[in-house]
């Protein structure tokens, strides 16, 4: 596996790789990677001829008092993880490449962001869109694969491709679980035992709502009242928000007509946690 720690570098080396006639399959990440990283490094293995990774804790994406300092990193566990499942290239560039004095450019999709995180995390998606077209510009990939379990930054990434005319296919892959139901992320690892238990609240009630919605139920408040009931019952739990949005706008809906999507953040203890299920006729 390459390992390229320079912007410059990594664009010399993708523009070869383009002359050669190679599709690069990207994966972006922040590192202190998990099974649900490696699914998106799998299937960019089968899209692409060539798979590039990055690793980069993005600063820009984290608020003030939020955990940048914190976020787990452990780069030689990390690389041995990407050798395991044949990554070609790791880049991970020095904050000073993504962010050089003097920086002032930035990208704001200014629709799907503002609901959900959007609110209780402003500029968060400023930041994650910024970095993410700045990857894409260096890494020059032809297709780049990312999470549902982090739906809206989806979402978000997509509307910015189609906006700016980026040449990029961006793929969505459904959220990973631990065999308890647990939405794999970094973030997990801050959680005591005892948080851990309580963090399957979560999933459990979503699986509610899902299933009040296959029996029929259409009013979002109804479905609403019984999830945060479940997760209220957890003594570490605080809501940040439980909202039963439009897939594509991500507005809330009050009545669910067609398909639909049950997002919520939660922080159980001081981790913040995102989950989601889509809605669906089946
Ligand atoms: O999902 C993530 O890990 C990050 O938000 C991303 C897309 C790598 C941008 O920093």
């Amino acid at each position: 596996m390459e390992i390229i720690a320079t912007a410059k570098e990594m664009q010399r080396r993708s523009e070869q790789l383009r002359l050669e006639g190679k599709k690069i399959a990207f994966v972006p990440t922040m590192g202190y990677l998990h099974k649900g990283h490696l699914t998106l490094m799998h299937e960019g293995k089968k899209r692409g001829d060539v798979l590039i990774v990055s690793i980069f804790v993005n600063p820009t994406q984290f608020g003030p008092g939020e955990d940048y300092e914190r976020y787990p990193r452990d780069m030689k566990r990390d690389l041995a993880l990407l050798k395991g499942v044949g990554v070609d290239i790791c880049f991970t560039p020095p904050s000073q490449d993504m962010y050089p004095d003097g920086f002032q450019t930035c990208v704001e999709v200014e629709q799907v962001t503002k609901n959900l995180c959007g609110t209780s995390r402003p500029g968060h998606f400023r930041g994650v869109t910024t970095v993410v077209a700045k990857l894409f510009n260096i890494v020059k990939p032809h297709l780049a694969i990312f999470g549902e379990k982090d739906y809206q930054q989806l979402i978000a990434i997509k509307q910015m491709a189609r906006d700016l005319n980026m040449d990029i296919e961006v793929i969505g892959i459904p959220t990973i679980r631990e065999s308890d139901g647990l939405a794999m992320s970094s973030r997990n690892t801050y959680l005591t035992a005892k948080e851990r238990k309580e963090a399957l609240s979560l999933y459990r009630s979503l699986l509610k709502g899902k299933e009040l919605f296959l029996q029929g139920q259409r009013s979002a408040a109804k479905i609403l009242t019984e999830i945060t009931g479940i997760i209220k019952e957890q003594k570490s739990a605080t809501i940040d928000y439980v909202k039963i949005c439009d897939v594509h706008t991500l507005e809330d809906i009050e009545e669910i007509k067609g398909e639909a999507i049950i997002a919520l953040a939660v922080k159980i203890g001081k981790t913040r946690l995102l989950d989601n299920i889509i809605l669906k006729e089946e």
